[in-house]
């Protein structure tokens, strides 16, 4: 072949086999956003949307078994159908790397190609109670640990990340971080955006514990340098962020701050690129919220309450396996000392502040990603009938809290991060975890089912005037909440989505 022709016949082998790939596998960003077809017999007609079997990043039979037998329980088949697709997205379209014998994974939170620590935590943890029957999923849980302790022992203020260099995808680039400069300085080619979040923290333990409860492996403790370091500079973050903003002479101390050039922020950071000022509490400062969004002030009651649980979960994974008996006692240490201020400074007449400063600043309202106020059960925080906890639901859930609102169609707490008349899905979901009242489940459970634009699929936020302006077609987390919260009620509530009113456990019928 001449060297023109031959360029000829890899340009037309390249053309076509990548029109190949995008018929046969089409984004899954544009897929989610039409329905695909085979709707349920439900009122709602909700669509079929897994992606088809050989489009599919990873395949479970212990997964496909579960649908199964929810499908054959569950009365109503719009509900069902709901669960056949949520169940399964985070395996169906998000591992775009996994590398079993490099023991590496890369998990993207959907239509945005980044893995953040907070999103997969929340991704995989429907997934915990299967992880003793199937050995290569348990195989992705320990990879994608393994890659998230590699981020977090050079990066531990960050909570998104870029591909392992290993898996061969190139970095992607985030636009939202043009011009921004985060100190202490991050890699790009590492690091997709470095706000600093402790909940994303306390993701990565809940992500280890949870494997390791389920599998009893403490090979994600042992032996590895980077895993030790991963765990120390969580600590040296949990420490620095722990301190009050001014030292005696009035200086900043700043750790960790986010600036950038005019124009390049949205809205410009006070005080240096440091926030707000804190005094200390006990709490643990954080920077940005779980939506991502500018904290008004640093000390974020819910991310506390789940940092405290973490914590003890970690010590206990320790203490179990006999290693770091330094960290498990710093670890209880901080945990009880989290827990006690958590009530003692943010508590007022039985209502939680969403973020206080330690100065007696107190913001009552409620952002709909978890950890929130909300979903404190569900982060194990407290019980539902706790009456601290009842009494802030109430409110939460009223006019008392500025980003809850109710209209025609939809209801819910949204947050500055859409806006305020675009509650979120997640919201009713953290509200179900919360409540044991069937008709408030019930009614949060058609609320959800009704509001996904006929997609069958959960979305990030929803219009409380219309079903069919929502934001973000393919959030995988949200997917994953959805699944884990009818797999809670199909033992809790059994009778709420099952004709009869015996519990499913699953992995149980394997
Ligand atoms: C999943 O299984 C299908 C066949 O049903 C196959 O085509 C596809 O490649 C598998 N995906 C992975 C990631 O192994
Ligand atoms: C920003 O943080 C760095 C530490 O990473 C610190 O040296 C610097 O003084 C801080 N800048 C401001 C304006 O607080
Ligand atoms: C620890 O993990 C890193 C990857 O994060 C790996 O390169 C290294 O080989 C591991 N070390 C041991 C002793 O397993
Ligand atoms: C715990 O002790 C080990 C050495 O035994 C040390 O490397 C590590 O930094 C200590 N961790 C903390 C959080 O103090
Ligand atoms: C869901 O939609 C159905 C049919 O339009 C309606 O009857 C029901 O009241 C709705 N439920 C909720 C909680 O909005």
């Amino acid at each position: 072949m001449s060297i023109n022709l031959r360029k000829i016949y890899v340009a037309i082998i390249t053309l076509f086999s990548a029109s190949a790939t995008a018929l046969s596998c089409p984004d899954y960003t544009t897929y989610s956003q039409s329905p695909q077809g085979n709707p349920s017999a439900g009122p709602l007609r909700l669509p079929f949307m897994r992606p088809a079997p050989e489009c599919r990043t990873f395949n479970s039979s212990v997964v496909e078994n579960v649908i199964g037998d929810m499908k054959a329980r569950m009365k109503d088949p719009d509900l069902a159908r709901l669960f056949e697709n949520t169940f399964p997205n985070t395996l169906d379209t998000t591992i775009k790397y996994f590398d079993p014998e490099k023991n590496l994974a890369f998990i993207i939170t959907g239509d945005i190609t980044a893995q953040w620590l907070r999103d997969t935590a929340n991704q995989l943890a429907v997934y915990k109670p299967l992880l003793s029957y199937d050995r290569n999923l348990q195989a992705l849980f320990k990879a994608v640990i393994n890659n998230e302790a590699r981020y977090v022992s050079q990066f531990p203020y960050c909570g998104s990340f870029q591909p392992p260099f290993e898996s061969g995808l190139s970095p992607s680039h985030n636009d939202w971080a043009d011009g921004v400069t985060v100190n202490p300085p991050v890699n790009n080619e590492v690091v997709f955006e470095c706000k600093y979040e402790i909940d994303s923290l306390c993701g990565f333990i809940k992500l280890s514990r949870g494997y390791f409860e389920a599998t009893g492996d403490s090979s994600i403790i042992n032996n590895n340098c980077t895993r030790r370091n991963a765990i120390d500079q969580i600590f040296r973050v949990i420490w620095e962020q722990s301190q009050g903003s001014f030292d005696e002479k009035f200086n900043f101390i700043s750790y960790y701050n986010w600036t950038g050039g005019i124009g390049a922020l949205s809205p410009a950071v006070d005080n240096g690129g440091n926030g707000e000022p804190k005094a200390y509490t006990g709490l643990v400062g954080t920077h940005h919220r779980p939506s991502d969004d500018l904290s008004v002030f640093a000390f974020l009651t819910p991310a506390n309450a789940m940092l405290s649980v973490e914590l003890t979960h970690l010590a206990d994974m320790l203490d179990k396996v006999g290693q770091l008996k330094n960290v498990s006692m710093l670890a209880r240490q901080y945990s009880s000392t989290i827990s006690k201020a958590i009530w003692d400074t943010t508590v007022v007449n039985n209502i939680f502040a969403y973020e206080t400063n330690g100065f007696g600043g107190r913001y009552v309202m409620d952002d709909a990603n978890v950890p929130s106020l909300l979903s404190l059960p569900y982060l194990e925080f407290l019980s539902r009938t706790d009456p601290a906890y009842v009494a802030t639901r109430n409110l939460l859930l009223s006019r008392g809290n500025p980003y809850f609102a109710a209209g025609k169609t939809f209801t819910g707490i949204g947050g500055p991060h859409v806006n305020a008349w675009h509650p979120w899905p997640m919201s009713q979901i953290s509200a179900i975890f919360g409540t044991d009242d069937d008709v408030e489940i019930t009614n949060s459970l058609y609320l959800l089912a009704n509001n996904t634009a006929n997609l069958g699929l959960i979305h990030e936020s929803q219009s409380i005037y219309d079903y069919n302006d929502y934001t973000r077609p393919w959030f995988a987390w949200a997917n994953s909440y959805f699944a884990e919260m009818i797999l809670d009620l199909a033992q809790r509530k059994p009778h709420i989505i099952f004709s009869d009113d015996t519990a499913y456990i699953p992995g149980s019928g394997v």
